[in-house]
C-alpha cells in the first residue's frame, strides 16, 4: 500500500479514516479502562472454583441449600499439591490410639456409655455418595465473592491462636479474636481428643464466626506455628448462612500463605465417603433440651506420621500428611480446646455474637456447653488424661471457662458466653 499511487482525495480519505479509526479504538480502550480488572476477578473467581470443585460422579442436593459432590477419591483437591502427584492414599491409618487399627472396633466401639444421640449430616436426607468416592461441599461463585480476595476464601483472617501467658495482652486483644480455653503444654503430644456438645451460635455480624474445637500445635506462637483444628463452627462469610457445620483447618506458617478450611486448598486427604467437611451438622442441643454431641479426635499415626482425624466413633475421615507441616512433622507442644469468635466491635460495643450456647458456664448440663472426656495421645500412642488443664480467656465477663473432673466425663470443662451485657459492654 504505496501513498504515491494514490491521488490526493485518496490520501485524505485515508487520513480521515485513520483518524477516525485512531478514535474509535480510543474511545474503546476508554470504555475498556475500567473493566479489565472486574473481568479479571471474574475470570480469577471462575478459576478457582474450577480448581476446587472437582468433576463429580453424583450430585446431592442438601435440604440447606448445599450442593454435595461426590468426586472420586484420587480426583480431590489434595492431588493438585505438587509434592502429592505420586503419594500413594493410604485408605485407613496403621494404628489408632488404642492398638492396631481394626475397621470393625472403630464401628463397634460404641459402648452403652458412650452412646450418644445419633448425629448426621443434612445432606443424608437426600442420598449417599458410593465407596471410592468422597462427598465434598460445593464452592459457588457467592462463597467466593463475600471473601475479601479470592486468594483469602477458605482462610482465616488473621492470627488467632489464643496464647494463654501471654506477655504481650496488646497482640491478644488486637486481633479482635477472644477465646475461652482448656489447654495443656509442656511435654510431647501426639494427639487429642473430646466430645462437644453442639450448639448454634447466634452471630451478630457475617464478618464474625463461633467455632468450638481442638487445636493441636506445634513450634512456638511465631509466623512458623503450625495447627491443625477440628470442630464446629457458624460462619456466615464462609458458608452463606447460620447453620453449624463440622470443620477442619491446618496452616503451617500461623495463617499466612499455607493452609485452609476443609477442603478448599490442598492438604487434606479424605477417605470416608459419608461426612462432607463444611457441611451441616444436625440436630443441634436446645437450652434446657436435648443434647447432642460430637467427638472428634485427631491424632498421629505412629508408623506413617500422618495426622488422622476421626468424627464420632464411627467414621475415620481422613489425614494430613506429615509434609505439610514443620515442627508436627514430629509432634504436638501444646493442645487447646474450647471457643473463639471473631468481635469485630459493631457499633464500637463488644460484640453480641455468642460463644457455644451463649450461656456462662456456671449454668452447667442442659444450658451452658462443654468439652468432656478430654483425653491426649502419648508417645506410646495411649489416650490419657491431661495431668492438668490450664485455662485461659481474654475477658471472662464475656466469655468464660470452668475445668472439673468426675468418673463419667473424666476432665471436662464448661465455656461459652452471650458476648456483650453489664459486665462486658
Ligand atoms: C483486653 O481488653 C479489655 C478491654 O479493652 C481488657 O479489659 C482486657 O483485660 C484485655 N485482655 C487482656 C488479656 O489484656
Ligand atoms: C444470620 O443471623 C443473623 C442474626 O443473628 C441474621 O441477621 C441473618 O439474616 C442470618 N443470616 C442468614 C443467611 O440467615
Amino acid at each position: 500500500m504505496d501513498g504515491a499511487h494514490y491521488s490526493n482525495g485518496h490520501r485524505r480519505r485515508k487520513l480521515e479514516m485513520t483518524l477516525l479509526l485512531a478514535c474509535l479504538c480510543g474511545l474503546i480502550s476508554l470504555s475498556c479502562a475500567g473493566r479489565p480488572s472486574v473481568s479479571r476477578q471474574k475470570l480469577q473467581v471462575e478459576k478457582h472454583l474450577k480448581r476446587l470443585n472437582k468433576p463429580p460422579i453424583k450430585t446431592i442436593e442438601s435440604p440447606d441449600g448445599d450442593i454435595i459432590d461426590c468426586v472420586p477419591i484420587s480426583h480431590q483437591p489434595a492431588f493438585d499439591h505438587p509434592f502429592l502427584k505420586d503419594h500413594k492414599i493410604q485408605t485407613r491409618p496403621s494404628y489408632h490410639p488404642e492398638g492396631l487399627f481394626d475397621d470393625n472396633k472403630v464401628s463397634n466401639s460404641k459402648g452403652p456409655k458412650e452412646r450418644s444421640s445419633p448425629m448426621s449430616q443434612l445432606w443424608h436426607m437426600n442420598g449417599k455418595c458410593s465407596e471410592g468416592s468422597i462427598p465434598i461441599r460445593r464452592t459457588k461463585k457467592e462463597d467466593v465473592l463475600r471473601a475479601s480476595s479470592v486468594k483469602r476464601y477458605g482462610k482465616k483472617k488473621h492470627r488467632s491462636i489464643p496464647k494463654p501467658r501471654s506477655a504481650d495482652p496488646d497482640l491478644i486483644n488486637q486481633s479482635g479474636h477472644q477465646h475461652a480455653i482448656a489447654y495443656v503444654e509442656g511435654d510431647k503430644y501426639y494427639g487429642a481428643k473430646a466430645t462437644i456438645n453442639v450448639w448454634e451460635p447466634k452471630i451478630q455480624q457475617p464478618n464474625e464466626f463461633s467455632l468450638s474445637q481442638i487445636w493441636v500445635l506445634g513450634g512456638s506462637f511465631g509466623e512458623d506455628l503450625n495447627s491443625i483444628e477440628a470442630g464446629w463452627q457458624v460462619s456466615p462469610d464462609l458458608y452463606g448462612d447460620n447453620n453449624t457445620r463440622l470443620f477442619t483447618y491446618w496452616t503451617s506458617d500461623a495463617y499466612q500463605a499455607t493452609g485452609c478450611y476443609n477442603l478448599l486448598c490442598s492438604g487434606f486427604i479424605q477417605v470416608n465417603s459419608e461426612i462432607a467437611m463444611g457441611a451441616s451438622i444436625s440436630p443441634v442441643s436446645a437450652f434446657r433440651n436435648s443434647q447432642y454431641d460430637i467427638s472428634i479426635l485427631v491424632w498421629k499415626d505412629p508408623k506413617e506420621g500422618h495426622w488422622w482425624m476421626q468424627f464420632g466413633n464411627d467414621y475415620v475421615l481422613g489425614y494430613w500428611p506429615s509434609f505439610l507441616f514443620s515442627y508436627l512433622a514430629d509432634s504436638a507442644s501444646m493442645i487447646e480446646w474450647g471457643g473463639e469468635v471473631v468481635n469485630s466491635e459493631p457499633d464500637g460495643q463488644h460484640t453480641a455474637t455468642q460463644m457455644g450456647s451463649g450461656r456462662f458456664p456456671e449454668e452447667g448440663f442442659g444450658k451452658s456447653s462443654y468439652f468432656r472426656n478430654i483425653h491426649v495421645v502419648d508417645s506410646s500412642n495411649n489416650l490419657k488424661s491431661p495431668k492438668e488443664l490450664g485455662t485461659f480467656t481474654e475477658q471472662s465477663n464475656c466469655y468464660d471457662v470452668q475445668t472439673g473432673n468426675n468418673q463419667d466425663w473424666g476432665h471436662y470443662f464448661y465455656y461459652g458466653g452471650p458476648g456483650r451485657n453489664p459486665n462486658c459492654p
